[in-house]
């Protein structure tokens, strides 16, 4: 390895004894060296023509600076990110201050996976996305993923990961909820916490985001969110406040809407009196990107970064700075919390990466991933597993082309995708060859003509099939499989339509006519669903089985397969309420606008979010928060609570009643006494996953929920308060309940 002297000297500063240096280098910066650690280096580049529309033209590129960032290569050959970039395709960097040993740092998308530009064949492995992840209720599980995608992190010369995406699904319209984890705060937190420490634990940091009530992404610029305090303590601000006391993730993306009048990046209470001085946050913020809202505002505020940076940023903290209207002090704080990260960096630490992670054995990591989180919403006669070498009629061409992530920043560059067609084959079952060979002409003919970019993953329209078609099929194998996909991700929201929301016309008749025909010829009909959400589900009777195989990752096909043949057994559960009409979503009279005119949103649901509202005004969803199914049975007994101090510990017996071996996901509810407040029936107040159980086998679980994790936040007295009276938990999903 070159040794730089400087650099050496500057690395031997301790980070746990930094404020002293940090003071004294801060001391050492020049205004304009400050500003360009806070001002992300895109403002030396040209900006790329489509990346902002609408945005003013930019200078001519800084040569000279940008010749600084890249005389740090660590290694030859690579050049910085937005153009060719040292790491191609990375999404950020920050400005080197090289007399004083200050290095770049770089900052790369998430969530499914490090998105960089495949140059030199540096694919990254697109790993299950968000939604899926939590359907797992398994923290280790997903802890262990993170930590095989952290080391693509640090091999790939990235020190920063821009994930997790937390942000509550409030609408199942949402279109990043893909990326998102839950309607539930306290799912979303712990999952989200999981999955820093396993990304962190390879000593690469993440970008917990977007920081806070970003639930939507139609005018996600700068909607006003107007949300009560109680609501944004309890239910919006919550997962972070979990991932932040739990995780400490090096750094936080502010979002770009606005949160009752203010806008989140300029939300000094926000940002300042809630995330640091109330929850002890020690990393830094930054802005989502072109966030380029008033400078001088977000650093007064605690928006220690601007991100990707543009010149007139800089040139509007200097006036504040010159003109007095901004306290340089304000500036300091933070550089000082941007040094703090950046010395735990890779970058400055010289870590020799060699662009050469281990992407087979992270496959197979995805793959198990994919199994945990797929959610058996219907089996029907145990339709499945499917008896191995089945003959099957694979329809939809999402069967054919399958979606393994959204659209926008957390589309992951990958290598190659397994579609379904080829993990069932793979599986050893046998595809119907005339059905799967029109489908396969067809996916192939529309993939000729569009290409999956940036902002868009085109969904191959579908096949009409005849009645014909399905009854010759029905004849000639032992099942049907079809596939309905769905696409959706940043920019931009789902919608109540046929095709969205609801099937389209040419799925309908699909489905009449395959379920027709199959169960004439007494076969089972499995429906897939290869989406990062839900859909309207009133077809579901026309189906004898439905997995919800979600948007699994690039190892897709393999391990919806896997869970179809029984080589895995599903034992994830619904993170979301699943419900029978759009309308009994609490939040559908305000979504996406409220007044569809200045870009506002009233959250008057509060904190009735999803299965808190469902149970508030007693509507039966179709599939209740929680629910899942298993190939075995699970009882659960001796359900014992015993509190000490301010903990309740939870524990109780759960046995493999059935014949195979499975995991079981344990949920804990909690249901106040009757008091003046408004309370929910009952909250998730914690989870847990068993070990993989043989048939009689059994486990005592046990669960731990902090006493003061039941209180709620009292508006008028801006204080958190605890019910006083008898609790109730109860055990299981929101449609089979044990109490206690
Ligand atoms: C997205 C972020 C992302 C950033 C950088 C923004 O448009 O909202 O989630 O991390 O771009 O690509």
């Amino acid at each position: 390895m070159k040794i730089y002297p400087f650099f050496l000297a500057a690395a031997a500063l301790s980070v746990s004894a930094q404020t002293p240096q940090i003071d004294n280098i801060i001391s050492q910066l020049t205004l304009d060296e400050k500003i360009n650690i806070v001002v992300g280096a895109n403002r030396l580049f040209e900006l790329p023509p489509d990346a902002a529309p609408g945005m003013p033209a930019r200078p001519a590129p800084d040569w000279e600076a940008i010749g600084k960032i890249q005389s740090q290569k660590v290694k030859p050959g690579v050049v910085t990110a937005f153009t060719e970039g040292r790491v191609p395709g990375a999404a950020g960097e920050l400005i080197p201050v090289e007399r004083l040993g200050l290095t770049t740092m770089i900052l790369a998308d998430g969530p499914a996976g490090v998105r960089i530009d495949p140059v030199d064949g540096h694919y990254a492995t697109a790993f299950p996305t968000g939604s899926l992840l939590s359907a797992s209720f398994d923290t280790d599980m997903v802890e262990s993923m993170t930590k095989a995608m952290g080391n693509e992190v640090k091999e790939y010369g990235v020190d920063v990961l821009l994930a997790p995406a937390i942000n509550i699904m409030r609408s199942p319209l949402c279109g990043r909820n893909f990326e998102y984890y839950s309607e539930d705060p306290l799912l979303a937190g712990k999952i989200a916490a999981a999955y820093i420490r396993g990304i962190q634990s390879n000593g690469v940091g993440t970008s917990l985001k977007h920081f806070a009530v970003n639930n939507q992404e139609t005018m996600r610029n700068g909607v006003n969110a107007n949300v009560s305090d109680r609501a944004l303590r309890e239910i919006y601000l919550r997962p972070f406040e979990i991932a932040v006391k739990e995780a400490q993730p090096w750094t936080i993306m502010s979002s770009y809407n606005k949160i009752n009048g203010v806008l989140a990046s300029e939300n000094r209470w926000l940002l300042t009196d809630v995330l640091r001085n109330e929850w002890g946050y020690d990393g830094f913020v930054m802005t989502d990107w072109w966030a380029e809202q008033d400078g001088a505002r977000q650093i007064k505020a605690g928006n220690d970064m601007l991100m990707p940076g543009s010149v007139h940023q800089a040139d509007e903290i200097r006036d504040a700075i010159t003109s007095k209207r901004l306290d340089e002090r304000f500036l300091d704080s933070c550089v000082a919390r941007i040094l703090n990260v950046l010395f735990k960096s890779p970058t400055y630490n010289r870590y020799e990466y060699s662009d050469a992670p281990d992407l087979e054995g992270h496959a197979a990591i995805a793959r198990k991933a994919a199994t945990e989180g797929m959610v058996l919403m219907q089996n029907d006669d145990r339709t499945l597993p499917l008896k191995p070498k089945s003959k099957i009629a694979l329809f939809g061409t999402s069967s054919y082309d399958i979606l393994v992530g959204g659209t926008g920043s957390g589309n992951v560059n990958r290598k190659y995708k397994v579609s379904l067609d080829e993990g069932l084959q793979n599986a050893g079952f046998k595809l119907d060859k005339n059905i799967s060979e029109k489908y396969t002409s067809h996916v192939a003919e529309h993939k000729a003509k569009t290409e999956e970019n940036f902002w868009t993953v085109p969904v191959v329209p579908e096949l009409a099939i005849s009645e014909a078609e399905a009854a010759k099929c029905a004849r000639a194998n032992d099942a049907a499989i079809l596939t309905i996909g769905r696409m959706a991700g940043e920019g931009g929201d789902r919608h109540t339509t046929a095709g969205d929301w609801y099937l389209s016309d040419t799925e309908k008749a699909n489905l009449d006519a395959i379920s027709k025909a199959f169960r004439a010829a007494g076969k089972p009909v499995v429906v897939v669903l290869n989406m990062g959400n839900i859909i309207d589900m009133k077809w579901d009777t026309q189906a004898d089985a439905i997995l919800h195989a979600w948007l699994p990752g690039q190892e897709g096909g393999n391990a919806i397969a896997d869970v179809l043949s029984g080589k895995a057994n599903p034992s994830g559960r619904l993170p979301m309420t699943v419900a029978y009409n759009y309308t009994d979503y609490p939040s559908s009279a305000n979504f996406p606008s409220s007044d569809g005119v200045d870009g506002s949103v009233d959250y008057d649901e509060d904190i009735f979010v999803g299965y808190r509202g469902f149970e508030a005004s007693a509507t039966a969803p179709a599939y209740p928060f929680g629910f899942g199914l298993s190939y075995t049975d699970f009882t659960y007994s001796n359900l014992n609570a015993a509190r000490s101090g301010d903990s309740i510990t939870l524990s109780v017996d759960v046995a493999n009643s059935g014949k195979k071996a499975g995991k079981d996901a344990i949920l804990a509810f909690a249901s106040a006494p009757e008091s003046d407040v408004a309370m929910p029936v009952r909250e998730l107040r914690a989870f847990a996953k068993t070990a993989l159980l043989k048939p009689g086998a059994s486990q005592t679980v046990k669960m731990e929920i902090p006493v003061s994790d039941l209180r709620y936040f009292d508006e008028f007295e801006q204080t958190w308060k605890l019910p006083e009276g008898t609790w109730t938990i109860s055990v299981g999903d929101l449609s089979t309940q044990i109490y206690l």
